[in-house]
């Protein structure tokens, strides 16, 4: 069922019971709203007080106003959850609620078809192969940690990406830390570390005992800037300080700027560990996104294009490295008939089912690749004219997966807009995210230091102020896609009202 713009399911008092008739078939929401001049809500009018009117004996002709109100509308307000829309559906015994603004305008609809079906911002989507690649794991017995699934998916994920070697961990956070640990990060240590990202990034700098200091995003990109990577990379070595590394983060399917960032890293002698958790299957310049550290990182937690319910994976050239991985990952186990430990090591190897699970999820990664796209691009064809709202760029030469669409709204209050609009989809039922909040604005990280792109541009904070994530999973319904653009086009509205 589309969604409709709100000004087709309103009519004036004056309209007649028989236009209200003709108007509950053309939208067929089973509802109308009766607006005054202004915009303010007097009642909704439902198929049913039609068929009461007519049992009364009402002409056809007679106007809405003729009609008895029993009560005043149910309404909520724009600050109501989704929760408290459907307990006023079920107090009341309705369907329908209208939200009104602080004037009393109807503002927006919502239904209880839309609180029956989710749209999820990026659910796990699993097929068949999958199933049958877990029941051999199954068959074979293969179900305690490591076996052949481990092996097989470490080399087919070592070939898609164009790497040498590659070690399966539990997560990507133990991937990311286990690379800083095998680049010698340790106590005392400045690791540098795109701002823009997801936590886990930044966390295992600090568990390790070192101290990362955060850069700034390009606005293009809105990955690492290499201005202001070019400029900490300059203020450290000024004060005698050489980062042990830099963890650049490809953020929401694309890859950073490679080409600035690479060369200014050896300029300086810093080994990069990419942070590609979010990157499988994009690419730079013809070249894999995971391919560019020294190390790298994948990530198939349940939200990324592919999933093994739980898991990640370290990936690099170095053959001793990717070794030493695996012997850190499994409790640093010497090799000895008796249990021998030198190193500290950590339970990190991911288990033999759920290799088979990521096995079947890398044979579908380009059919998911070009299915995220595919929802970014209906976005950008519905939404594109938007004033004021501005895509997550493609520049050239980047392949992105889109693995989540974004964009960020542009202009004063971007943060209260934003806000509303994501108010507005969850009362909808449809989870939509704020981009990442960046690491120098946490509780977490406060002290630490932080490049900007410019002295008086800081990217990555405007990027979170206004900045929306959209759902974006490859088995999104043709229906949902669709849903979404409307009620985004709808929140937008409503978004700037409530900012005003
Ligand atoms: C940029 C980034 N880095 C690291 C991680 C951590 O991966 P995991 O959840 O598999 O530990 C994630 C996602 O969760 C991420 O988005």
């Amino acid at each position: 069922m589309p969604l409709l713009p709100l000004a087709q399911l309103c009519l004036p008092p004056s309209a007649t019971l028989h236009e209200t008739l003709a108007r509950l078939d053309a939208t067929a929401q089973g509802i109308v709203l009766v607006t005054d001049a202004q915009g303010r809500l007097l009642r909704t009018v439902t198929d049913g007080d039609l068929r009461r009117a007519a049992l009364a004996g009402t002409p056809p002709t007679a106007p809405l106003s003729a009609l008895p109100m029993p009560h005043a509308p149910h309404t909520v307000s724009l600050q109501a959850s989704q929760r408290d829309v459907l307990a006023l559906m079920d107090a009341q015994r309705i369907d329908h609620v209208p939200v009104v603004d602080a004037a009393g305008r109807a503002v927006d609809l919502v239904t209880r078809r839309e609180l029956s079906q989710r749209v999820y911002l990026s659910s796990p989507h699993l097929g068949d192969e999958e199933v049958a690649l877990v029941q051999e794991a199954f068959s074979s017995n293969w179900i305690a940690p490591l076996g052949p699934h481990v092996d097989a998916f470490e080399r087919e994920l070592a070939a898609s990406v164009g790497v040498q070697h590659a070690a399966a961990t539990s997560s990507g956070t133990a991937a990311l830390h286990l690379g800083l640990r095998l680049l010698g990060v340790g106590p005392g240590d400045v690791v540098l570390c795109s701002s823009l990202t997801f936590v886990a990034s930044a966390n295992p700098i600090k568990q390790l005992g070192a101290t990362p200091v955060f850069i700034d995003s390009e606005p293009q990109s809105w990955n690492m800037s290499p201005q202001a990577l070019a400029a900490a990379l300059a203020a450290l070595q000024a004060e005698g300080i050489r980062p042990k590394a830099a963890v650049v983060v490809n953020l929401y399917g694309q890859s950073a700027e490679m080409d600035a960032i690479l060369p200014l890293l050896e300029q300086y002698g810093v080994p990069m560990l990419e942070d590609a958790a979010e990157s499988l299957g994009a690419s730079y310049n013809g070249r894999a996104s995971g391919s560019f550290g020294r190390l790298a990182v994948f990530s198939f937690n349940g939200n990324k294009i592919i999933t093994t319910s739980g898991g990640g994976m370290l990936v690099g050239n170095d053959a001793a490295l990717i070794e030493h991985a695996r012997k850190l990952s499994t409790q640093a186990r010497e090799p000895a008939r008796h249990y021998e430990h030198v190193e500290d090591g950590y339970n990190y190897r991911l288990s033999n089912v759920l290799a088979g699970i990521g096995r079947g999820q890398l044979r579908v990664l380009e059919q998911r690749v070009q299915s995220r796209r595919a929802v970014f691009a209906q976005y950008r064809d519905a939404l594109g004219t938007v004033p004021g709202l501005r895509w997550m760029a493609e520049p050239d030469g980047h392949h992105s997966t889109r693995w989540l669409s974004a964009f960020v709204l542009e202009g004063g209050d971007a943060q209260t807009r934003r806000d509303a609009l994501l108010d507005f989809l969850e009362r909808h039922n449809v989870e939509a995210r704020p981009v990442w909040k960046p690491m120098h604005l946490q509780p977490l990280y406060a002290g630490c230091r932080y490049f900007a792109h410019t002295t008086d541009q800081d990217v990555s904070r405007a990027l979170f102020e206004g900045g929306i994530c959209l759902p974006s999973g490859s088995n999104m319904s043709a229906a949902q896609r669709a849903r979404v653009c409307e009620l985004v086009a709808r929140g937008l509205g409503v978004a700037t009202r409530s900012a005003a």
